[in-house]
């Protein structure tokens, strides 16, 4: 039985019978003969605490069980005397299933640095904190998956491996074929030649070019899966391999696609507050004291928005002193977007119409010649969690769009015949997975958000 399933029972007497448990040992105490084991199993915050009597047959294990050792419990779910938990089991019989040496265990009673359990990818799922994480991640990705099958939208699966670069920024993972039986190769020689099958080809940036051919065709889609960036960025919310939710919707412009972007971030907050109550209250005591009201505020209420010529004005008169010069022109950075989401108006930001010349080439140009259907949403402590765009659908200004960022036409042939053949406006946007878990969790760092992540000082695992 599930240790989540026990302790969300109304009274200890609506479980009947014996039932067994199996998990891993938090702490152990023994008082006057008999001995209490705390064990968790990862299906929900709280540990069980199983009561092991000096008349249980195996109340000699006791002494060898320390934490991190794995043991299956049997026994009957009762209220607890002790203060601290609502119901214990008490047992009739424990097996030690997996010991872990107590000299040699890295994770003990107190509580780590999250720097420290960084190095321990391996164990620290077994962690309270990692444990939540992991818990509101998967709620969070079913609740992708909720939003957008219940509108519709078809789920698409695109390409790791691509030989187009869907941001035109350059910034991308090269995949390389290496004779792994011819190994002084893969010790630090790279061989430029050999690319994929000897064609270049690179790991994805986006789905998004593949999402628009399936969106000309089915209409409304989405994608979710790992997409890669080269940046040499080391700060706490960008990683090399992180996820991404890209939704792609056909005759939609870009107001269209702000409304989406808001229904689903609301509607995504909402959801897990729902469904992980006990993990958001963990994460409100331990990371961040205004979590879940900062996330129930947003999940009830409008989001601002404004262009990107309205947000360098404001960012121009308040007086701030900023690291980076705001101007006209320039790409807003990271305090520039907390200063708007944070201290301008308080609530998420749907900045919208960029510079051209900051933004993708394949984003619809305006009337005025200079800005482009784009959108970013910021929100307090994070900053960008998305950007996305109505697309150029007409033939001519995206090769003119092209020639200007100094592409080359020919590996995007396929995305021109898009234009050529029943082009039709359409929108989408990319939402930055773990970004949004950090901003749900209050967590710091975007590298304890994903369980293996993979930074330029960081991919050992
Ligand atoms: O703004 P980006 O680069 O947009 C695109 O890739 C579009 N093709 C998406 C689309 O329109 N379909 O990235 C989208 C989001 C960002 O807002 C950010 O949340 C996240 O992806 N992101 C990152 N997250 C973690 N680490 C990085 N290095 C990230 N780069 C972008
Ligand atoms: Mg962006």
């Amino acid at each position: 039985t599930r240790i989540k399933d026990l302790l969300s029972a109304e009274n200890s007497g609506d479980v009947t019978g014996p039932v067994n448990v199996k998990g891993w040992v938090k702490t152990v105490r023994s008082s006057g003969g008999v001995a209490f084991v705390q064990i968790n199993d990862g299906s929900t915050l709280a540990d069980l605490q199983v009561v092991v009597g000096a008349d249980c047959p195996d109340y000699s294990l006791v002494n060898g069980l320390t934490t991190g050792c794995s043991v299956s419990a049997d026994g009957v779910l009762q209220d607890s005397l002790g203060r601290g938990q609502k119901f214990e089991i008490v047992a009739a019989s424990l097996e030690l299933i997996g010991g872990a040496d107590p000299e040699e265990y890295p994770l003990q009673k107190k509580r780590h640095t999250l720097e420290f359990l960084r190095e321990l990818a391996h164990l620290r799922p077994r962690t309270n904190t990692f444990g939540a994480v992991a818990r509101v991640r998967n709620a969070m990705a079913f609740g992708i998956h909720k939003f957008f099958q219940e509108r519709g939208f078809l789920y698409i699966q695109t390409p790791i491996i691509t030989a187009s670069d869907a941001e035109g920024a350059g910034a991308m993972f090269r995949a390389t074929t290496l004779d792994l039986n011819n190994l002084p190769l893969a010790e630090g020689l790279v061989d430029n030649d050999a690319d994929f099958f000897g064609r270049p080809a690179f790991l994805t940036v986006s789905g998004q070019l593949e999402a628009e051919i399936f969106a000309q065709a089915m209409s409304d889609v989405y994608t979710f899966g790992p997409t890669f960036r080269a940046e040499n960025s080391n700060t706490s919310r960008h990683l090399a391999e992180f996820w991404m939710v890209e939704p792609e919707v056909a005759f939609c412009d870009l107001d269209g696609l702000a409304q989406l972007a808001e229904d689903f971030l609301r509607n995504l907050f909402s959801h897990v507050l729902e469904t992980c109550p006990e993990d958001l209250a963990f994460f409100n005591r331990f990371y961040d004291k205004e979590l879940v009201q900062t996330l129930e505020d947003i999940a009830n209420s409008d989001f601002e928005r404004m262009t990107y010529t309205e947000a360098v004005a404001a960012l121009q008169a308040s007086g701030e002193s900023f690291e980076y010069p705001v101007e006209w022109g320039a790409d807003l950075q990271s305090e520039h977007e907390r200063y708007l989401t944070e201290r301008k108006v308080g609530r998420p930001v749907i900045v919208t119409d960029y510079p051209s010349s900051i933004k993708a080439f394949y984003m619809r140009l305006n009337d005025d010649g200079e800005t482009v259907r784009a959108l970013d949403v910021l929100v307090p402590r994070i900053g960008e969690i998305i950007g996305g765009s109505q697309r150029e659908e007409r033939l001519d200004v995206l090769q003119r769009r092209m020639a200007e960022a100094g592409l080359d036409d020919a590996p995007y042939w396929w995305y021109l015949d898009l234009r050529r053949y029943g082009t039709a406006p359409h929108a989408g946007f990319g939402l930055g997975f773990e970004r949004t878990v950090q901003f749900a969790t209050g967590m710091q760092n975007i590298r304890d958000i994903i369980a293996f992540p993979r930074t330029p000082r960081n991919a050992e695992f």
